[in-house]
């Protein structure tokens, strides 16, 4: 495909660049911890770092993916780079901000409209910001991001289209507080439970439902054990690559560099996948039966009920509302007065 030609054109440039200032360093297989199964954003993401990151050292750094949290759940693994016990990990950005909390920007529902939103305030001054709170908070390093697009509701009851139709149902979330209050603020008590559990919970009918991109219910063969999807676009998934702070700082600088680099050519290529895998993902988990609805009224009772509750429930955390407008304006869009 061209896109991949491009990402590789790209990649040996940097590489030759990055390799000519090489020392001989310590060779290392990284541990890459990946919360989803094979087929999806993450996987595409950490494969194409690998790639990368062998082409920039020359050979001397790669990496191995520990694909369906073999690691520890999502929010585990940032405790463990942060203590220096795992090296990377790739994992959804709703599973850093408890321990960020201003990367919750980006889990507000209805902030992020769209996957040319996700790339603007990720790669502009915005995710610098939010990068180096997350140093500061969480001991880990955001290095590259992949872009899973909306997380959609799925369900093994009934089709959903309106608020109403969630009553009675028990939705699994994960253990993050704007997600819990956007279910809330549609009536719904969720159920938090941790990425490594959920398909069991939905299987043994723990919980009738959770939402997740389109790709990730493919990469987790969710279409086995939910019937209905609902087309809701609250929250575009961002996904990042993330390293520990202690093992990047004790990188060589051509290292370093190196690191960068590789993730920032996984980053361009996991946009390029998302765009090409989405529709085919999609139809394939129509044709192993599962049920697609859009919400009425274009989501607006949706929108309506969580931006009004929720977004002011949260500019504290995420630093100020003025954090919000900054992201609101960079997408062109009017601030919150
Ligand atoms: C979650 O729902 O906990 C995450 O979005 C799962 C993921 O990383 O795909």
């Amino acid at each position: 495909m061209a896109f991949i030609s491009r990402i590789k054109a790209a990649t040996s440039i940097a590489a030759t660049t990055l390799v000519m200032g090489m020392g001989a360093a310590q060779a290392d297989n990284f541990k890459i911890a990946v919360g989803d199964g094979a087929g999806g954003t993450q996987e595409a993401l950490g494969k194409a770092f690998i790639t990368a990151l062998e082409e920039n050292t020359g050979g001397n750094h790669t990496g191995s993916l520990f694909l369906n949290g073999q690691l520890g759940a999502e929010q585990a693994t940032v405790n463990d780079m942060a203590m220096g016990t795992l090296d990377f990990s790739i994992l959804a950005i709703n599973n850093i901000t408890p321990f960020s909390p201003s990367v919750g920007t980006l889990t507000l529902p209805y902030v992020i409209l769209s996957l040319e939103d996700a790339v603007k305030v990720t790669q502009g001054p915005i995710g610098e910001e939010l990068i180096e709170n997350t140093i500061r908070d969480a001991g880990v390093r955001i290095i590259g991001w992949a872009y899973s697009g909306f997380r959609v509701l799925t369900n093994s009851v009934r089709p959903v289209e309106s608020v109403a139709d969630l009553d009675g149902l028990v939705i699994r979330v994960p253990k993050n507080e704007i997600m819990i209050a956007t279910y809330k603020s549609w009536g719904v008590n969720p159920t938090p439970m941790a990425w490594s559990e959920t398909f069991t919970g939905l299987q043994q009918k723990v919980v009738d439902g959770q939402d997740n991109p389109y790709i990730t219910v493919y990469a987790m063969k969710f279409d086995e054990v939910q019937k209905y999807i609902t087309n809701l676009r609250y929250l575009f998934s961002i996904e990042p690559l993330v390293v520990s702070e202690e093992l990047f700082q004790g990188l060589s600088a051509d290292d370093q560099a190196a690191v960068l680099a590789a993730g920032k050519t996984a980053t361009e290529f996991s946009a390029e996948f998302l765009k090409a895998e989405e529709e085919t993902i999609k139809a394939e988990l129509v044709s192993r039966g599962m049920e697609i609805s859009d919400p009425a009224d274009d989501e607006a009772e949706f929108i309506q009920l969580a931006t009004d509750a929720v977004w002011p429930q949260f500019y504290d955390s995420i630093g100020g509302v003025e954090k919000l407008n900054e992201v609101l304006t960079a997408l062109g869009r009017d601030p919150v007065q």
